[in-house]
């Protein structure tokens, strides 16, 4: 690493992140001498902001809302899987050039890998909740992993349908989710259900699979009434603060050369600012 890398988040608004906590406490872990810091960038200052980093005042940075989307026009080189979801949420600067990824996916995998290990194993039917941005990454993961059905629920049946027709899978209407869940092995809620200041994800789990495997990426609050209802149950869940968590970690190892790991410890940090927030 170099001697005073510096790396930050870029957001409009920022103050919310929490992401220099994650990296702050894997630097001080890994004794690196770098620092990472919130960046407040507003869309027109995206382009000014790419010159400091192509110019090496940042070795990279994470990009947030509302410009996951608006970043790709300003980078040199876009992988393929930020391609296929359309979203940037990682750069970093090399030889002068500024390149970009997507980690969203592999940390919707990784949290069901730690959390839920053998999640997929049957490898038979997802069932997602929401066609946003979201829900993109999350169908490319379930597909990856082999899972041969994949239904998609909306509220909007429309956003559904047009979602599948370019990642594959099955739309099914909202009122179809009970029966639905019959038969899932995986259940993911996309949807801002349940986040903090929206309505509830109301699920009735007395009809589902006792191996069904329910994960929610929201993460305010850690535990939503989505996966209330599920350890209710006694099913297997994964939260969305394990899947923010391990989407930060392939980031840090491109800009500092480590790959560090999601331990408790750091869990217990967001949670203590999560809570502490409310
Ligand atoms: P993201 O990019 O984070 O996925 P998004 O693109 O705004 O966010 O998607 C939000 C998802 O939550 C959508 O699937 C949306 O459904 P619609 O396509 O019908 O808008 C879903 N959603 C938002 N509010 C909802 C609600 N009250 N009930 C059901 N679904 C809701």
């Amino acid at each position: 690493m170099k001697a005073q890398s510096r790396t930050c988040v870029i957001g409009d608004p920022i103050s919310h992140s929490r992401s220099p906590i994650i990296h702050g406490y894997w630097l001080r872990q890994h004794e690196l001498a770098g620092s990472y810091e919130k960046c407040h960038v507003t869309a027109e200052g995206l382009s000014a902001f790419c010159e400091r980093l192509r110019e090496g005042e940042y070795v990279g940075a994470n990009v947030t809302i509302p410009h996951k989307h608006a970043i790709i026009a300003h980078l040199d080189e876009v992988d393929q899987t930020a391609t296929s979801a359309g979203a940037v949420n990682t750069i970093w600067r090399d030889g002068g050039r500024i390149f970009g990824t997507n980690t969203d996916i592999i940390g919707f995998l990784d949290n069901l890998d730690h959390n839920c290990p053998g999640w997929d194993h049957a490898a038979g039917t997802a069932l997602v909740l929401g066609a946003g941005g979201a829900a993109r990454g999350i169908l490319t993961g379930l597909r990856q992993r082999g899972f041969e059905r994949i239904l998609v629920a909306n509220r909007t049946f429309a956003n559904a349908r047009a979602l599948v027709a370019t990642r594959g899978g099955e739309a099914i209407p909202w009122s179809d989710i009970p029966q639905a869940l019959k038969k899932a092995t995986v259940l993911v809620n996309t949807t801002s259900l349940g986040m903090n200041g929206h309505n509830p994800l109301e699920i009735d789990f007395s009809a589902a699979r006792s191996d069904l495997v329910v994960n929610d990426i929201v993460y305010v609050p850690i535990k939503t009434r989505l996966l209330e209802a599920a350890s209710h149950r006694g099913l297997r869940c994964a939260d969305g603060l394990g899947m923010l968590l391990h989407q930060a970690a392939p980031g840090f190892e491109k800009w500092f050369g480590v790959r560090p790991q999601v331990t408790e410890e750091l869990r217990a940090l967001i949670v203590a600012d999560i809570e502490g927030h409310r």
